[in-house]
């Protein structure tokens, strides 16, 4: 049986890019138009957008977006090429760490560096492109979500962190696609969802998409994760990735590291869930994976009130890295990767994935 999540995070409609604004959360849930190629970075950069596939479909929007613009000033083919390529760069500069971004608009700089026929054709052709991403994800995460399942005991109870949901991704989901999928077949499992200090994801992304689906779920604070593992109340962790490394090393929100060393600990299994696209074959390890540093409000405010004294030091990095040997298996849309990761991942990318044929 499928599950019919309600939530559509970002869609293309009638050249402009509808997505969910996630900064209102919990308060609002409302949508945002956004009709140009800079305000698409500004979206991605301030995190109205976030999320790492649902950030690469917004960069694929985003080169659509700009092409369009550049569309009016009348350029030959090479100038508009070159200049769209421009923009391409400064897109994906707008986060660092996930890589679906750098990865979505590279596909979009592919289409725009082969053409050879006029703009017109190529902004049809990016157009199809973004809309063909968009919608693979979708069946991407419920692959994930299908073969994710399959290791969820029964009445398990899932623990996660920040969130790899439906608003992370075009719909459905990652690590909480597999929450869904096998939600399906057996409504006795629940979710522990951890707060994921500083911006919460967790508390008010995860724990409102869950309840949107009618999935139990019970909030909990970062800290005391290990507290219910010891209790026997964790019967698995399952969290999404930013970019893993050839060798399985993987960023993820931070916190996630500190999870995967309890889950170690206590002898749970410890599974990350993420498409190909996240995984950066170009690095060896996760020591090469930029880690953002975002800004310090995020630490010292919550809902915009001070909560430490003035002129302490802050340093906020917005990831961490989880070395491969806590991780017991990579949930991709082409099956469970077990380690060693550089073997099994190097034959994920040469099996074809079911749902691109
Ligand atoms: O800073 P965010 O909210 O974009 O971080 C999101 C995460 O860390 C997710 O776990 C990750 O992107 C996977 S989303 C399917």
């Amino acid at each position: 049986m499928e599950f019919e999540s309600k939530i559509r995070t970002i869609q293309w409609v009638d050249n402009i890019s509808r997505m969910v604004d996630q900064t209102k959360f919990p308060d609002e849930y409302v949508y945002v138009d956004i009709k140009t190629g800079d305000e698409m970075y500004d979206a991605i950069k301030t995190m109205i957008v976030r999320g790492a596939p649902a950030i690469g479909i917004a960069g694929a929007h985003g080169v659509v977006l700009y092409a369009l613009e550049l569309q009016k000033e009348n350029l030959s083919l090479g100038d508009f090429k070159s200049k769209l390529i421009e923009k391409c760069d400064y897109l994906a500069s707008s986060r660092p760490t996930a890589v679906n971004l750098m990865w979505a608009v590279e596909q979009q700089k592919n289409l725009i560096k082969n053409c050879k026929s006029n703009i017109e054709t190529l902004i049809s052709d990016l157009t199809q492109q973004a809309i063909r991403m968009e919608n693979e994800d979708i069946e991407i995460n419920k692959a994930i979500g299908r073969y994710g399942a399959e290791v969820v005991p029964k009445g398990a109870t899932i623990l996660t962190h920040c969130n790899a949901g439906a608003l992370a991704t075009v719909g459905y989901g990652t690590a909480l696609g597999v929450v869904r999928s096998a939600f399906a077949n057996d409504n006795t499992i629940q979710v522990f969802a951890d707060e994921t200090r500083p911006r919460q994801q967790g508390a008010r992304i995860t724990t409102l998409e869950l309840t949107m689906d009618g999935i139990p779920t019970t909030l909990i604070t970062d800290g005391m994760c290990s507290y219910f593992m010891k209790k026997g109340m964790i019967d698995m962790v399952v969290v999404g990735a930013d970019r893993i490394a050839a060798n399985g090393d993987t960023a993820n929100k931070i916190g996630t590291y500190t999870v995967a060393i309890a889950a170690k600990y206590h002898n749970i299994p410890f599974y990350i869930a993420a498409p190909l696209s996240t995984i950066d074959t170009s690095i060896k390890t996760g020591d090469e994976i930029p880690i953002e540093e975002r800004s310090h409000d995020e630490v010292t405010h919550i809902n915009g009130k001070t909560i430490c004294a003035d002129g302490v030091n802050i340093i906020n990095p917005g990831f961490d890295v989880t070395p491969h040997e806590l991780i017991t298996g990579i949930i991709t849309e082409v099956g469970i990767l077990k380690p060693d990761y550089n073997k099994s991942i190097k034959e994920a990318f040469e099996k074809k994935s079911p749902v691109l044929v």
